[in-house]
């Protein structure tokens, strides 16, 4: 069975198209902060890369476009060395005007499966 980990250090890695979740991002950092969790938060920008900065945690936030994450989420995620052999738990997080409606609900999952497949030994978690 695997042990709980304590998480010390987390990072937040969103993409915000026009605010609205990067206030969600600012709200968790304000959250984790006040849990005496440090707080890495990184914005998704065309050619961002991944990096890897000892966090124990990553929480990938993002604005659902057309029932599915934004393009430039799959680029990043694309971008993940691929020999990255650290075991690191992962939360994917979508923002939308909708909701949970029943189009919006799948718009985790590719991410969540891209993630996997780049990462060795990546846990992932599906919050919506
Ligand atoms: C191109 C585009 C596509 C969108 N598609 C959806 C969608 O499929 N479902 C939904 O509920 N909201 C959709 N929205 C609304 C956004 O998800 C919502 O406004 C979100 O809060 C925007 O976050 P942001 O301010 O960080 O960009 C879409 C917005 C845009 C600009």
């Amino acid at each position: 069975m695997e042990m709980p980990r304590k998480i010390s250090k987390v990072k937040i890695a969103y993409f915000s198209g026009t605010g609205g979740t990067a206030l969600v991002a600012d709200t968790l950092e304000r959250k984790l902060i006040g849990r005496e969790i440090s707080v890495i938060k990184s914005e998704i920008r065309a050619g961002n890369r991944p990096s890897s900065d000892g966090e124990d945690l990553l929480i990938l936030l993002f604005a659902v476009h057309a029932f599915n994450a934004p393009g430039i989420v799959y680029q990043w995620i694309d971008s993940f060395p691929g020999n990255n052999n650290e075991i690191v738990p992962a939360a994917v997080i979508s923002v939308s005007g909708g909701g949970e409606m029943t189009p919006n609900t799948a718009c985790c999952l590719s991410s969540i499966c891209k993630l996997e497949k780049r990462t060795t030994g990546l846990f992932m978690k599906r919050w919506s």
